[in-house]
């Protein structure tokens, strides 16, 4: 009966005020980094992620046919012109497909600090696209999203069509398409996202790959050893192998920041306290009861069995402040209620 449930095309919750949806971040345990060519923004390499339940993004959009253009707002703030391009272009392809001309109104909500390392615009663009998607009145299935709304959001950001999904989730290569991946039942973790420090990053993960692809001598490496580290985890998540996960998780991100290091001029997202968190964790690491993972930006989030999360997050919390004990969700959903 769920598997029937689950799979049926669910009628979009229309309302006075539009359709509001709710995407969580999704942390990658087996990167990527590196784009191909072209406008569709195609990863170089495939990925695989763990979405979690939160922090994420609200998002809210109205096709409104009194507007005579977009308009964004952010945490109850105008959104910024840049960001606002982007929006726009995902309610462009949104209304090709649909063969709509109205102009929406879009509010959006995030739980996570906006472009500071946390995965905003993956939980962003997947709160966004569906959103528009289903208030411009087209059919979703939750396990299997259309392809055109997968290429939309991809195309807003590389790591976004991981949050369409729930749980653990990768993406092809070759495709750039996303799908579920076979989890041991009863696997369940948690990623103890340690904030070691404030602000939004200097440089765009985007920008930081294009420089890799140009000028890192690693980038080769890179791309030829990555499917490896796929294939060893997806392996892992089938058997429910925490320790193998947790290793190839970590190699998976080291390889990256060693990776960046090594641009022309040198990409460096870690800050001091990110050392300190890793520091912190040395000797659970070393008794392979909690991994850690680091994405573009300083802060270190921490996979670890359920009955460790506690132990976890209290030495990440004495090391560096801030701590969020996060689990796994479920992907992109219709919600009731403003962002
Ligand atoms: O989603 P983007 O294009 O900003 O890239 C995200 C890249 C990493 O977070 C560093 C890795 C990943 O796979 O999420």
């Amino acid at each position: 009966m769920c598997e029937i449930e689950t799979r049926c095309v669910v009628p979009p919750a229309h309302s006075a005020q539009g359709v509001t949806v709710e995407a969580g971040i999704n942390i990658a345990l087996v990167k990527y980094w590196g784009k191909r060519p072209g406008r569709d923004n195609l990863p170089a390499v495939g990925s695989l992620s763990l979405t979690l339940a939160a922090p994420g993004t609200r998002t809210e959009v109205v096709f409104d046919a009194s507007l005579t253009a977009d308009t964004f707002e952010l945490n109850g703030e105008p959104g910024a012109e840049e960001t606002l391009e982007k929006v726009g272009g995902v309610l462009d392809d949104v209304r090709a497909v649909a063969g709509l001309a109205t102009r929406a109104r879009v509010r959006s909500h995030n739980s996570v600090p906006t472009a500071a390392g946390l995965a905003s615009s993956a939980s962003g663009m997947a709160a966004l696209g569906l959103a528009a998607w289903r208030a411009a009145g087209l059919p979703h299935d939750p396990a299997a999203p259309d392809v055109r709304l997968v290429d939309l959001v991809r195309r807003g950001s590389g790591s976004a069509p991981r949050s369409l999904l729930g749980g653990f989730a990768r993406i092809d290569r070759a495709t750039g398409r996303v799908h579920p991946v076979e989890t041991a039942p009863g696997f369940d973790l948690s990623l103890v996202v340690a904030l070691t420090a404030a602000g939004p990053k200097d440089t765009s993960s985007r920008q930081g790959m294009r420089d890799s692809e140009r000028t890192s001598p690693y980038y080769a490496a890179w791309i030829d050893t990555h499917e490896a580290d796929l294939d060893a985890a997806r392996r892992a998540i089938a058997e429910g192998d925490f320790a193998a996960l947790g290793e190839t998780m970590e190699h998976s991100t080291l390889k990256m920041h060693a990776l960046m290091l090594a641009n022309r001029p040198p990409l460096r997202y870690w800050a001091p306290r990110t050392l300190a968190a890793l520091d912190a964790l040395a000797d659970l690491r070393a008794a392979g009861r909690a991994f850690c993972t680091m994405d573009a930006g300083p802060h270190v989030k921490a996979l670890c069995r359920r009955e460790d999360e506690e132990r976890v997050a209290e030495r990440l919390r004495a090391a560096v402040g801030e701590v969020l004990i996060c689990h796994p969700g479920a992907g992109a959903r219709e919600v009731e209620g403003a962002p």
